[in-house]
């Protein structure tokens, strides 16, 4: 357990040392409405470069979408298909590891299963290239992230889709899908033990309690216990019936706490080093009230990233952005995460005030 805590060590001895609070810079800062500030976060968003381009992630999804069709009309994995899409994403992840995380956002629950598929793939194998896995064994992690959940399609969908309390006979069923995705796995005899495993293991638990066999520490394939970091990680920060998306920083911070316990320290310390705490192109309010972008991530001081000032200090869009590094300002430092669903609100609120 005493690797837990590890990596916020630090935080507050960075911040104490900033004395002085600088005023906001705004050049020209006007007011404006919920729309205004929903264009100002999305260009600058569109300035960071993503880890996987748009191109591959339609086709992941429309690989996903035919892979699921055809599982349930009762045909085999089309492997060859998979693993020319998985080629490609591990191609552009290894050479975007510092790129942004560009997770794909539901727009309904339906699309949930497609796109967390794509998404725990992303993460488990940018994940995977961090630990400098080669390249053969990232293309069977990626296939296995991608494929774990597709034993959810032989669990029924009242189950699936309950929004109230599951009980104990539905938690077991929604359980058995690990073992379903294997079954399913093996009916095509060109797809690998690791694929396999890591669709059998992603739910068990570094500390024994998880499913379905509740193995422990390095019984379970390390491919599996960087998927389940994936898994929770892109679970946490979606919006779900049942409960609001967690800020990225928060789903960070969740993780980290449950190292040496849930999941496997080695794997959380990657994840980390990938995603940062403040991951790339999310937003944050500083001691100076003012609100940004995190746009490049500081390795060297990870709560030091290189901000761009969207929002002045008293929360009007900036006419034109600045970029600050925390590196080099030490006046300023970050004080919270924040949702941009917030601001949004924050400028439909501001707007009304001044017609009223
Ligand atoms: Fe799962």
């Amino acid at each position: 357990m005493g690797k837990r805590g590890v990596f916020f060590k630090g935080i507050s001895d960075i911040e104490s040392d900033t004395s002085a609070v600088s005023g906001a810079t705004s050049r020209g800062a006007t007011s404006s409405g919920a729309d205004s500030s929903r264009e100002i976060i999305n260009e600058a968003l569109a300035n960071i470069s993503p880890m996987l381009s748009d191109e591959t992630q339609k086709e992941a999804m429309k690989i996903i979408h035919y892979t699921i069709n055809n599982v349930k009309m009762g045909k085999v994995v089309d492997d060859k298909e998979v693993k020319k899409l998985i080629k490609n994403m591990v191609e552009e992840i290894i050479a975007n590891q510092d790129a942004m995380l560009n997770l794909i956002k539901i727009k309904s629950h339906d699309e949930y299963t497609f796109s967390h598929s794509v998404n725990v793939c992303m993460i488990a194998t940018l994940i995977g290239a961090r630990q400098q896995i080669p390249v053969d064994t990232l293309e069977e992690l990626a296939f296995g992230a991608m494929l774990q959940d597709l034993g959810k399609i032989r669990v029924s969908d009242e189950i699936l889709f309950k929004l109230g309390r599951l009980n104990e006979k539905e938690i077991e069923e929604i359980r058995k899908h690990s073992l379903y995705s294997l079954q399913i796995l093996s009916e095509n005899n060109r797809i690998g033990e690791l694929p396999k495993k890591i669709a059998y293991q992603h739910h068990e638990r570094w500390h024994g309690q998880g499913y379905p066999q509740r193995i422990s520490g390095e019984n379970i394939e390390l491919l599996a216990r960087i998927t389940a970091v994936a898994d929770v990680y892109d679970a946490l920060t979606t919006d779900r019936p049942y409960r609001k998306k967690f800020l990225p920083y928060d789903a960070v911070r969740l993780i980290v706490s449950r190292a040496d316990d849930e999941f496997y320290a080695d794997t959380v310390r990657s994840f980390v080093e990938s995603v940062s705490i403040y991951p790339l192109g999310s937003l944050v309010r500083l001691n100076t009230e003012e609100i940004g972008m995190i746009i490049k991530i500081n390795r060297k001081a990870i709560v030091r990233p290189t901000i761009r000032i969207l929002f002045d200090s008293s929360s009007n869009i900036m006419e034109e952005p600045i970029n600050i590094d925390l590196i080099k300002d030490r006046e300023r430092y970050v004080i919270c995460a924040i949702d941009e669903e917030e601001v949004y609100q924050m400028h439909t609120d501001q707007t009304k005030e001044t017609k009223e």
